[in-house]
């Protein structure tokens, strides 16, 4: 499909869905949790402000953003994240980003050498994984290292246990916490792991923590948090922040990347070249995004009240967990491309087959995508869609062994 160092890449997860499922005729009227579109309600105070400073979209915006919006991103993160107010330089430690993807995207070619330990640099990921890192380690000509995060490791990878010669080569990590799809969460002693591997063997960890203002019980201890207790600084860590998920506003495509200042520095002027700058009414809306909570507060109680009616309704069934953060239930269901394809067949339910974010460990055998026995499925829509449909899952797949418990 793609030309060259690119060609390792599969279709997308849902051009993959698409081909598994368009062929066969939906069992009901189509109701879709493969996508995990927030579809948030837009705060009154977003529109106003975009429609405040429309008159900004006559001028190019400063790939730094404004001052206010670095207040406002730099404030959030040291409330969020426990730091100290002067912990973050907001002039050189935070940048507007088109969404966390684009930065995501270009974290690697800041970091990867042309030559690692002698040998080819090695970007480390999760798998399953958002799709996007897998892409920017090929464009930017590192070799991808899947490390599994299946259940025996707590849902995250264990990167600890890879062969020192791959440590060696690595220059950087991708890691999700809360995680997609899993909703796993790292805690305070998996980051400092992480962190003493990455000084260990001089590599960068990609922290993706757009989902870090969704959770069920409490706040997810960020990359930050971590790394400033241990060093006062926060070195060899780029941390990414979205309020797609945090404020349900995916359509504005907004986001942050902070962290080590001189990596920071790097970043914005490789940014000054390849990346878009953030339009200035979008930065006004985003700014008062970050300095409010309390829609924040109302989006969260929504994912818990939808959590809440997964398990009363599917609790108790064999393979069934609420994840830690995030708003995906990853329901183990023995073949999760089977499952999706009856789910479509027998009700007309979308949802996405858990190999469809992973890849194979050992060629060939599709059990060993860690994601094989897996579905996604996004707890987007409405309470009443929800329940109804989780209701109708559960008729479907897996028998209840003991309901309401878990
Ligand atoms: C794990 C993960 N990282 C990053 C993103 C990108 O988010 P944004 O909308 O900020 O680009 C997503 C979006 O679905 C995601 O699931």
């Amino acid at each position: 499909m793609f030309p060259g160092r690119l060609a390792q890449l599969p279709p997308s997860s849902f051009a993959q869905l698409a081909e598994l499922l368009d062929p066969v005729k939906p069992g009901g009227p189509v109701v879709s949790l493969s996508v995990g579109d927030p579809r948030g309600t837009v705060p009154a105070f977003v529109t106003e402000k975009l429609a405040a400073y429309a008159h900004q979209f006559g001028e190019y915006p400063p790939t730094n953003g404004t001052a206010e919006w670095r207040l406002a991103a730099a404030g959030w993160l040291c409330r969020r994240f426990d730091l100290p107010a002067k912990a973050l330089d907001a002039e050189v430690q935070v940048l507007p980003l088109n969404g966390t993807r684009e930065g995501l995207f270009l974290a690697p070619f800041i970091v990867t050498p042309e030559v690692k330990a002698g040998g080819r640099p090695v970007i480390l990921l999760p798998n399953p994984f958002y799709q996007c890192y897998a892409a920017a380690i090929l464009a930017c000509g590192a070799e991808p290292v899947f490390v599994p995060a299946r259940a025996e490791t707590g849902f995250l990878p264990d990167f600890a246990s890879l062969p020192k010669a791959v440590l060696e080569r690595t220059a950087a990590a991708y890691i999700c916490s809360p995680s997609n799809p899993e909703g796993a969460v790292a805690d305070a002693d998996y980051w400092r792991t992480l962190f003493s591997l990455a000084d260990a063997h001089d590599f960068t960890v990609f922290a993706d923590e757009c989902y870090a203002d969704i959770y069920l019980n409490e706040p997810p201890i960020g990359a930050l948090t971590v790394r400033f207790e241990e060093t006062g600084s926060f070195d060899r860590l780029l941390s990414f922040h979205s309020l797609s998920k945090r404020s349900g506003l995916p359509g504005l495509r907004s986001g942050i990347v902070t962290g080590d200042a001189r990596l920071m520095s790097t970043f914005r002027s490789f940014r000054n070249y390849a990346g878009p700058q953030v339009p200035m009414p979008v930065m006004a809306a985003s700014a008062a995004a970050w300095a409010d909570e309390a829609h924040v507060t109302a989006n969260r109680e929504q994912y818990r009240e939808r959590f809440r009616a997964a398990r009363r309704i599917l609790g108790g069934r064999t393979g069934f967990r609420v994840p830690e953060g995030g708003f995906f239930l990853w329901l183990e269901v023995g073949d999760g491309e089977a499952a999706a394809l009856k789910l479509w067949r027998e009700a007309g339910i979308r949802v996405l087959p858990g190999a469809y974010m992973g890849r194979e460990t050992e060629p060939g055998k599709k059990q060993s995508n860690p994601g094989f026995p897996y579905i996604r499925v996004a707890l987007v829509s409405d309470l009443s869609t929800i329940s109804a449909t989780l209701e109708r899952m559960g008729e479907i797949l897996v028998p209840s062994s003991k309901p309401g418990g878990a």
